[in-house]
């Protein structure tokens, strides 16, 4: 009871101490109305960069003037030299009228290279509590002139020197400086603006001061560790860690526009974690809408051997696309492939509006290859997209190039990958120096986790260009090199941290072009939809005749595909497989072409043992049943074929054979060849293993007649084996059986004892 008495009392004494202080504290001002607030900004195009501008002005409600939109650009080169001074002398006109509105607040920015994060409230707010007439945005870096820097006031905490990329403050005190100006276009306005803010006289009687701790304006220049992006509910915003500000200009200056584009793919509303991605469906092309499809030419670029290069050109062709509406261009750098391309030509080249095939007699250079490809697209009027495609792109979906082209940007490229790595065909960063970094985002957009359309510095292997955009902002051929990157810049850099993260996750520079955005212009990449993925082109050995059996352990994803029964995986869900005689199982496991380049490779290498009891490739140097066979390890096959059998054929045995685990060891792995004039038939016999596998590889009543295989203790014949499918039985004690004479043409079966 005394203790709650003690409560109250002391609450209402808070209360009270709380409303005596209150009225002691001299009331914050009036705010002033964000009416009362004009952003003036100077853009000579609409670039990509101004467009995004825009948009995040028009997101928070800014009233915007842009200032010198179709005059000719006579700023000089701002951010690698001086000038600039073509804003001044617009603002200068700009501000004459403007001058006598004591009440206006102006708010000067650059825009090409510049975002809102906040809203005309907050930095009104801010601009009240800076308590100046004018402020002007700080950088920690003192430019253009460096001599000036010990002419600035001390600062405790914040950035020193003043940046002109924003300035904020009251009509007339802005129009009293920028009057003073009569200078050139090309001189500079960062140096004007900094002899107005260093002279004490003027620096007093204008109130001017600098925005020292980011509280509105964060150039990133010098400041890139400093800031952070912070998720809300339905915005994003910068905030600098340094000052622990959350501000509301954030300017891209000096050599931070990538990492202003990284900011921007979330700021102001862009992405977030409740609503995702909230511009990718912004001005879309509308196929509906469309009189026709628009023209592409397809640049493909084979630049080493690739494998499965058959089935990437089967996947253009079956791209969901008026193929009278694409024109084919196919640098191929490989004598190796040429048979590859003659064939497809062959068969699909009156299916493309035109097709054309650069090949390695050209010598041409890959750069040289690409300029050529683009060049056609650039040069033809009518070419609305090109559309350039590396053979190691295996493009999944079908709809890819519709989605590219409904997305409307000026290149945009679709997220491809590497199975099961964090590889892809983007850098999400890049190190201030130019070369590779990781941006904290790449994991989760190469891995969907965060979906949209992103805004990077880096992409290589598959993108499409708007023709239109290669005639006008590309249309400098030279300005849009596609090239190794220095090779000196990659020696500056510590060669070990390079190569761990290249491996990890990035394309090799020095293997791969890389497209990077020409000035002015963004790039992007889709991760909207799953597209395809990228393929190892690595440790490809073409030494043998059908190179792609090989690529098991590489590209396993390719393999199975190409390689495995379409039915096989019904095995699992559907129980698909037989039981033609006790305990001799039968399932599809092989695709036809598995099954003929099989039978092709050991035709190719030839050297059939004919059937002799002798035999140096078996220990011991003699084989009781033997057959006419060559086995896997002859051609270098053996790990490969063994991986098979873990990979496909053990989960079988468990299925079937339940409670038994093999090892899915093997030493005696072959294929046999049963022809009437050879060897036709097998004596009867039991196999050394614990099970056997008998795949045939081609087809009954085509390839050949007679055949089967008969299990003696059950009086049960098979006589019609199915090509690609594979029995298992027991080796050993009960499943005694033979091979059944070929009695024409040529029968081939691959065999393994499993687990002997
Ligand atoms: C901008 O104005 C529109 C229409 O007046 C309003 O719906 C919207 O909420 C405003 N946006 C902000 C960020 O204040
Ligand atoms: C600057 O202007 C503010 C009001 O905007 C005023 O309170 C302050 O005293 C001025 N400072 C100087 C140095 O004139
Ligand atoms: C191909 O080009 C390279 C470099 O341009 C040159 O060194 C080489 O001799 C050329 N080869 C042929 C066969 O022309
Ligand atoms: C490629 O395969 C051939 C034939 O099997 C072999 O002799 C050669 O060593 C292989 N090359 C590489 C680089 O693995
Ligand atoms: C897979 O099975 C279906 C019927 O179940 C059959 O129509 C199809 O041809 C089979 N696929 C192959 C490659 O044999
Ligand atoms: C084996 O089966 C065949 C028919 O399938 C039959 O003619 C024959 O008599 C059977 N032999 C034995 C020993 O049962």
């Amino acid at each position: 009871m005394e203790y709650l008495k003690f409560y109250l009392v002391f609450s209402c004494w808070i209360k009270f101490a709380a409303s005596v202080l209150s009225s002691d504290v001299p009331q914050a001002p009036v705010p002033i109305p964000k009416e009362k607030l004009l952003v003036l900004t100077v853009a000579t195009e609409e670039t990509d960069g101004f467009l995004r501008f825009m948009r995040s002005a028009d997101y928070f409600n800014y009233t915007v003037k842009v200032l010198g939109m179709g005059e000719a650009w006579k700023g000089g080169d701002v951010g690698r030299s001086i000038g600039g001074g073509q804003k001044v002398r617009l603002l200068k006109n700009a501000m004459e009228a403007l001058a006598d509105q004591e009440d206006l607040v102006v708010l000067s920015v650059d825009s090409y290279d510049l975002i809102f994060a906040g809203g005309p409230e907050e930095i009104l707010r801010k601009f009240q509590q800076a308590n100046h007439k004018v402020l002007f945005a700080a950088e920690g870096l003192v430019w253009p002139d460096k001599q000036l820097a010990d002419k600035y006031p001390l600062v405790r905490t914040g950035k020193r020197y003043l940046n002109s990329g924003g300035i904020i403050g009251y009509a007339p005190y802005i129009n009293r400086i920028v009057s003073q100006w009569n200078l050139h276009d090309n001189d500079d306005d960062q140096l004007f603006y900094t002899k107005i803010y260093l002279d004490p006289l003027q620096r007093e009687s204008l109130n001017m001061t600098l925005d020292h701790k980011c509280q509105i304006f964060q150039n990133l220049n010098g400041a890139v560790d400093e800031v952070l992006l912070k998720f809300g509910t339905d915005r994003v915003r910068v905030r600098n860690t340094a000052y622990d500000s959350l501000p509301v200009v954030v300017h891209g200056n000096g050599n931070t526009k990538m990492y202003l584009n990284y900011l921007a793919n979330y700021v102001p509303n862009a992405w977030n974690y409740e609503h995702g991605c909230s511009h990718c469906d912004d001005d879309v092309v509308d196929f509906s809408q469309l009189k026709e499809y628009p023209n592409v030419l397809v640049g493909v670029f084979i630049e080493q051997p690739t494998p499965f290069l058959p089935e990437f050109f089967q996947r253009l062709l079956t791209l969901d696309y008026p193929k009278d509406k694409l024109k084919l261009f196919v640098h191929n750098n490989e004598v190796y492939h040429e048979k590859h391309i003659q064939r497809f030509w062959e068969e699909n080249r009156n299916v493309f509006n035109s097709f054309k095939v650069v090949g390695p007699e050209e010598n041409l250079s890959q750069g040289e290859a690409r300029n050529m490809a683009m060049d056609l697209c650039r040069q033809d009027a009518t070419c609305d997209y090109y559309f350039s495609i590396d053979s190691d792109v295996m493009l999944t979906n079908r709809q890819t190039l519709k989605l590219l082209i409904e997305q409307n940007r000026k290149i945009i490229g679709p997220l491809v990958t590497r199975h099961g790595k964090l590889w892809s065909n983007f850098w999400g960063a890049l190190s201030l120096d130019g070369y590779y970094a990781r941006s904290e985002d790449y994991v989760d957009i190469v891995q969907r986790k965060r979906v949209g359309v992103w805004n990077i510095p880096y992409m290589a292997h598959v993108y499409l260009v708007k023709g239109s955009a290669l005639r006008n902002e590309l249309k400098e051929r030279n300005y849009f090199v596609l090239e190794k990157l220095d090779p000196d810049m990659a020696l500056c850099r510590n060669a070990r941290e390079m190569t761990s993260h290249r491996e990890k996750d990035s394309p090799s520079p020095e293997s791969f072009h890389m497209l990077r955005p020409p000035k002015g212009v963004f790039m992007y990449i889709t991760n909207r939809h799953e597209f395809g993925r990228l393929i190892s082109t690595a440790n490809y050995n073409i030494s043998h005749y059908n190179n792609d059996l090989w690529q098991i352990f590489e590209n396993p994803v390719d393999w199975k595909e190409k390689y495995i029964h379409s039915n096989y995986t019904r095995i699992f869900t559907e129980n698909y497989l037989e039981q033609p005689c006790p305990d001799v199982f039968w399932f599809p496991v092989f695709s036809e072409k598995a099954c003929d380049e099989l039978v092709e490779e050991m035709e190719h290498y030839g050297s059939w043992s004919g059937g002799k009891h002798q035999d140096k490739r078996i220990a011991g140097g003699y084989e009781t049943v033997p057959t006419d066979d060559i086995h896997m390890k002859q051609i270098g096959f053996e790990k490969e074929w063994l991986h098979f059998i873990r990979e496909f054929i053990s989960p079988v045995t468990l299925k079937v054979f339940s409670g038994y685990y093999t090892k899915g060891y093997a030493i005696m792995n072959f294929v046999v060849k049963y022809t009437p004039e050879r060897q036709a038939y097998l004596r009867p016999h039991h196999d050394s293993s614990t099970f056997t596998i008998n795949i045939a590889l081609n087809n009954k009543g085509i390839d050949f007649q007679g055949g089967g295989c008969r299990f003696h203790r059950y009086n049960c014949t098979i006589e019609s084996p199915r090509k690609g499918w594979s029995f298992m039985h027991p080796g050993r004690l009960t499943h005694l059986h033979e091979g059944l004479p070929t009695t024409g043409g040529t029968r081939y079966i691959a065999v393994s004892f499993i687990d002997p």
